[in-house]
């Protein structure tokens, strides 16, 4: 099972010259504790972007066109197919970005963890796809206040994809 983990804001902005908007450590610990022990598949901008890599305690699937490069600790994959394919159908596999990889994922997932940022980044360069209320339930919300460590407020969501979708 495929799902999406991923922090957004108000514009569905996600990152700004291969980083990401900005620092919000409760939502690192969010995505650490929702992560750990599944495998974690992404782009190579975003391997690239990884203060530390890999990320401990996942299998680490990183996509990339040139089938010449492979990254130590990282499972390599050149094509979605193959990806796929590395990803066990009967576990609950994260797809972490970036842009180009939501994108292309968006479809397949069944699932998404949606932390978002109640604030607009306006030098935003990669997006997230519109999610579509039609086509994915809200099942759950917890929000978190702005506070001396978090520059914004922003609200930990879970949707599901909608049977009719
Ligand atoms: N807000 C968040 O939660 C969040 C999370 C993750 C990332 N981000 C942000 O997103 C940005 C990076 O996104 P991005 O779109 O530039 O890069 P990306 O999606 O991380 O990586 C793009 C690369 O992935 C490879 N790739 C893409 N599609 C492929 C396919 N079908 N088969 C094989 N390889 C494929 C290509 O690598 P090659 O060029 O090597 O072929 C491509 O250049 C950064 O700003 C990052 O901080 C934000």
């Amino acid at each position: 099972m495929l799902s999406i983990i991923v922090a957004i804001g108000k514009n569905y902005e996600i990152g700004r010259k291969n980083q990401l908007l900005c620092h919000l450590p409760d939502d690192l610990k969010h995505f650490k504790r929702t992560t750990a022990g599944h495998a974690v598949l992404m782009g190579e901008n975003t391997w690239f972007s990884l203060p530390k890599r890999p990320l401990p305690n996942r299998r680490n699937i990183v996509l990339t066109l040139e089938k010449d490069k492979s990254y130590e600790g990282a499972e390599m994959a050149y094509s979605i197919e193959e990806a796929m394919r590395l990803c066990p159908s009967e576990e609950e596999v994260f797809i972490m970005g970036g842009a180009s990889i939501y994108r292309q994922f968006f479809p397949l997932c069944d699932k998404l963890y949606i932390t978002r940022m109640q604030a607009e980044f306006p030098d935003a360069d990669v997006f997230f796809p519109q999610i579509d209320e039609k086509d994915w339930q809200l099942v759950s919300e917890e929000p978190h206040p702005a506070d001396e460590n978090h520059c914004c407020a922003f609200t930990f969501q879970v949707y599901v994809k909608r049977k009719n979708g």
